[in-house]
């Protein structure tokens, strides 16, 4: 059996978070007069705050001064932080902790690799920080997703080649950094949107001890890499 780096998206992921950054995106779209559907959420996701304030402004044509830009990051970070402070264990997706234990059982090295500042917050809240060999987040990148730069960071901490890494990703940004990082990517989500991923699940309770031992046992082929 090898030594494989699990590394987990957090926002859609670990915990249902996408559902807050949607909201707080939404009520900030509509206030400067900008239309948000779930199509246009769905560019949003694995996409950092700065990058996705800039596709909101460019949906509504919207050319901004940087403190006014800035008001608003702050805004949104505002409302959105409203909902973390409510969440606690409850909010963890079904079966993630199941499948953590799973790999922390067969000694599997696991790491974060999230677009999000507010992701060491977020874990605590939710109790799963020590769950972590490493974590790497919004505050420790400076190219987001799609650039594999937050995957590749994981990898050096759990001190693994980016071949022997395996992610989980809920959004369409983070399956092509996973893809870019030569990593197997795991679509977490809707096999019509993460249709350049290597395997999609709808969630967690599809993802069976069986189909963890065959990534640990297996020389997967990648279909998707650059
Ligand atoms: C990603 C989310 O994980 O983090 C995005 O999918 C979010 O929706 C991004 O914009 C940045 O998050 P934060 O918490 O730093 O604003
Ligand atoms: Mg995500």
């Amino acid at each position: 059996m090898k030594i494989k780096g699990f590394i987990f998206d957090l926002d859609g992921v670990i915990v249902d978070t996408a559902k807050y950054h949607f909201l707080a995106w939404r009520k900030l779209a509509n206030s400067v007069g900008v239309d948000f559907t779930e199509e246009q959420n769905e560019q949003l996701k694995g996409v950092s705050r700065v990058k996705s304030l800039e596709k909101i402004l460019a949906w509504g044509s919207i050319t901004l001064s940087d403190d006014k830009f800035t008001e608003l990051m702050t805004k949104k970070n505002h409302d959105y932080l409203k909902y973390v402070d409510q969440m606690d264990e409850s909010e963890i997706l079904p079966d993630v902790t199941k499948v953590l234990a799973y790999l922390q059982l067969k000694s599997q090295p696991i790491s974060l690799g999230s677009a999000s500042k507010n992701a060491r917050n977020i874990l605590k809240k939710v109790s799963l920080f020590e769950s972590f060999d490493a974590i790497v987040d919004g505050t420790d990148v400076s190219k987001g997703k799609p650039n594999p730069e937050v995957f590749l960071t994981a990898a050096k901490l759990l001190n693994l080649s980016p071949e022997d890494c395996i992610v989980f990703e809920d959004s369409v940004a983070g399956i092509q950094a996973a893809n870019n990082a030569n990593m197997i990517s795991i679509g977490i989500g809707s096999s019509e949107v993460l249709f350049e991923a290597d395997f999609v699940f709808k969630d967690f309770t599809e993802i069976s001890t069986e189909f963890i031992d065959m990534l640990l046992t297996e020389e997967l082929k990648l279909k998707n890499q650059s």
